[in-house]
């Protein structure tokens, strides 16, 4: 407990803050006590569209994205889709200069539909069908990325004109984290082991394909990588390998796709990424590996998807109830759970949440937020301090919930999934509308 917690009668004069780094940069306090976004009142937006509801801070995503472009202005910057795509977001993203990294049909199709030029846009998938292959092909996507020996006779079969293709590598390096995330190392299901037998034969397979063009090697370490010599080496080992294909098959390689896997801040003091460093390794680990092998510099490539929207969304939900169970936590119940928010159950994540109807200027007690849905898994944030007078229609805010959440919704318990609202200017706009009851038997054709 605080010095404030303990004298609550110190805290009125105390303007309640929103720790930097976690919210969008213009999320603020109005004079009325509430939470704005791109200048919108959260309770406006909560009366408007209902709660749970994910609310898109467009100026924040395209910051993020210019941030990336001053960064890297000869890289080649694929905004990775999983991370969150609506029609706006993809166009949001290529306005800003960047390309788009889609793993599925459906991915790919809300790219097309944004009007993203398919020449920029690269095909991933660990297990593409050729259904997913063939669109890619049919569309044109400039790139595709293989990630294993049958997908090379698979896209193969469905050329008519070159592709050009990168070959997804794991170059055995360990980011730690959970294991869910570590796809760098060489024990999980991504791509093919650098270095292996397996590796080798899909070089040569693939350069045996008359159709296929071997552009570039790609890796991807994990997720939440905050140490950016993790990438450093990655291009050390994967400029070594463009070497050796060289020497052994003449073919030159020119691109050098490292991934994603930026790591932001959830709460305050978590570390993340700083991508004004990461530029400067990678710049000297391929000046450094380049001379050493007297390789000409490829192309850099990366796919970023968290770091240009994470921070950007903020998800407003209803306080359902409080429940103080004798010689236990304080379960604050709210309306949405692990159906919007999947990564606390799927990874542990820590988020923090406040209070965003009103400036909570008294004492505050740790308790635990909890979702709505019949799982005891189903936990939005633990141990966190809010208000002692959270009530039941209270409106909480999570920040730092832009990436990885609407893209891994669910509708469990036949809940719809909540709406992804923009905020600009001082406008709200339904960029994808909450899903309903009729939408979720439109699906059911019955007996
Ligand atoms: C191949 C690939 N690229 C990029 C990303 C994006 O990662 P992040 O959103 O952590 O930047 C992922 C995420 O899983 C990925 O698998």
């Amino acid at each position: 407990m605080t010095l404030l917690d303990m004298i609550p009668s110190l805290q009125p004069g105390i303007p309640p803050r929103l720790s930097p780094g976690i919210w969008p940069r213009d999320a603020r306090y109005d004079s009325e006590g509430r939470i704005t976004l791109g200048r919108v009142a959260v309770t406006d937006i909560a009366d408007r569209y209902g709660t749970p509801a994910y609310v898109l801070d467009e100026a924040e995503v395209r910051a993020r994205c210019r941030a990336y472009r001053k960064a890297f202005p000869r890289a080649r910057i694929y905004y990775a889709g999983k991370a969150l795509l609506t029609k706006a977001v993809a166009e949001w993203v290529s306005a800003e200069g960047l390309s788009i990294d889609v793993c599925s049909t459906g991915e790919l199709a809300v790219a097309l539909t944004a009007g993203v030029d398919p020449q920029r846009i690269i095909l991933h998938g660990t297990g593409k069908s050729r259904d997913e292959l063939e669109a890619g092909v049919r569309a044109g996507v400039g790139r595709i990325v293989i990630d294993s020996l049958s997908e090379i006779a698979l896209l193969s079969t469905q050329l008519n004109r070159p592709q050009a293709v990168l070959l997804r590598l794991t170059p055995g390096i360990d980011v730690h984290g959970h294991p869910a995330v570590r796809t760098g190392v060489l024990d999980q299901k991504f791509g093919l082991p650098l270095g292996s037998a397996d590796a080798a034969e899909a070089v040569r397979r693939i350069l045996e394909q008359p159709l296929l063009q071997l552009a570039g090697l790609h890796c991807h370490l994990g997720s939440q990588i905050y140490d950016p010599d993790h990438y450093g080496e990655a291009v050390r080992r994967l400029i070594a390998e463009m070497a050796w294909i060289r020497r052994d098959h003449g073919h030159l390689i020119t691109e050098l796709d490292v991934g994603g896997g930026h790591a932001v801040a959830y709460r305050p003091g978590d570390a993340e990424l700083n991508v004004a460093e990461l530029a400067d390794i990678l710049d000297d680990a391929l000046d450094a590996a380049c001379a050493r092998h007297r390789f000409p510099r490829p192309v850099l490539a990366m796919e970023p998807g968290r770091a240009i929207v994470a921070r950007a969304g903020v998800t407003l939900y209803r306080v359902m109830s409080v429940k103080q169970v004798e010689g236990a936590s304080t379960f604050v119940t709210v309306d949405g759970g692990m159906n919007d928010n999947l990564r606390v159950a799927l990874y542990g994540a820590h988020y923090e949440a406040v209070v965003a109807n009103r400036r909570p200027h008294g004492p505050q007690r740790t308790v635990t937020v909890a979702g709505r849905y019949c799982e005891a898994g189903d936990i939005l944030a633990r141990d966190i301090r809010l208000p002692v007078d959270l009530h039941p229609g209270d409106l909480l805010a999570v920040p730092c919930t832009g990436a990885y959440h609407h893209s891994l919704s669910a509708s469990y318990n036949c809940v719809g999934r909540p709406p992804v609202i923009a905020v600009r200017d001082g406008y709200a706009r339904e960029l994808v509308r909450r899903e309903t009851i009729a939408d979720l038997l439109a699906r059911d054709i019955g007996g």
